[in-house]
């Protein structure tokens, strides 16, 4: 069965979705994008996946591409043409095609906006998971606007390049006051010496993950604390459980970081209920 990408109004193969060289995406990293789960036939979080899709595009000025219900109708039509059950869809929206000038181009040029789909295998995910994960911490070095979600990952791509040189699966962000940021894709989470669930404010120089923010009600609903603070990479390797967050993935735990072992070297219990108890709580759109 062929894969099926939305690309500008039409459904094509995924071999032929092409896009054009002059779109600004492909320039400039002119662009937004999401990336959200399905679940056994639904897709997860949806409305807040849209709601931070729609706050990304008015911070960088970029018109929606069509409106929010027909927006909605492609995803799941594109999920549908893919048989996708499990699995994932990512979407992308740029400000257009226009003869290469930095400056924005003309009122009135048509956003690009790119849809594909895929499954995934879930016992892949299950085995991470019961496994954990090992990480390494890298030096922040990307732009001030990561609460943006734009393509230019590049400083991404690099940190978790050379988490996969080093044996580890992600790169976890440092600021220059020895801070815990966030992953090269991923919010990092802590459970304290306290017992309390610890992850850095929102407004300081991370993404606001869409997973980060139903996990804070999930913990709601099983009873268990939650602080938004700032730690350290000290206060990390010492804590009870470490653990990762992101659509697609949950919640990882992290059993090592740069070759240190967390806690007693296997996921913890915090990281396991909630992860048992997300996709109770999640909002579930059918296809
Ligand atoms: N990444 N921080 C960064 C830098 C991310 O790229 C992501 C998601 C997150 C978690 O956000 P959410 O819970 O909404 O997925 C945090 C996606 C999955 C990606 O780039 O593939």
């Amino acid at each position: 069965m062929p894969r099926i990408a939305y690309v500008n109004g039409r459904y094509v193969k995924h071999s032929d979705a092409m896009v054009h060289v002059e779109d600004r995406g492909f320039q400039f990293a002119d662009g937004v994008y999401e990336v959200c789960e399905v679940r056994h036939g639904f897709i997860v979080d949806l409305t807040r996946h849209l709601d931070r899709l729609g706050r990304s595009l008015g911070e960088l000025q970029i018109a929606w591409p069509m409106s929010r219900g027909a927006l909605t109708n492609v995803i799941r039509e594109t999920l549908r043409r893919n048989h996708v059950h499990n699995g994932l869809f990512y979407l992308q929206v740029t400000r257009g095609v226009a003869r290469r000038d930095h400056v924005f181009p003309a009122a009135g040029t048509r956003p690009s906006i790119v849809v594909t789909a895929k499954s995934t295998d879930p016992s892949v995910i299950a085995a991470k998971n019961a496994k954990g994960i090992k990480a390494i911490t890298v030096p922040d070095n990307r732009w001030d606007r990561v609460d943006i979600k734009t393509v230019g990952l590049l400083p991404n791509a690099l940190a978790r390049q050379k988490a996969k040189e080093e044996g580890a699966q992600e790169a976890i962000f440092i600021d220059t006051d020895g801070m815990v940021k966030e992953g090269a894709a991923t919010n990092v989470w802590i459970v304290d010496t306290q017992g309390t669930l610890v992850t850095r404010p929102s407004e300081h120089g991370i993404l606001r993950g869409i997973t980060r923010t139903t996990l804070i009600d999930v913990a709601g609903t099983l009873g268990l604390p939650v602080t938004e603070r700032f730690f350290s990479v000290e206060e990390m390797m010492n804590a009870r459980e470490v653990f990762i967050t992101a659509a697609t993935s949950i919640c990882f735990p992290v059993v090592s970081i740069d070759g240190r072992t967390i806690a007693n070297g296997h996921p913890g219990t915090v990281s396991q209920n909630i992860r048992e108890a997300f996709f109770d709580v999640a909002e579930k759109t059918a296809i």
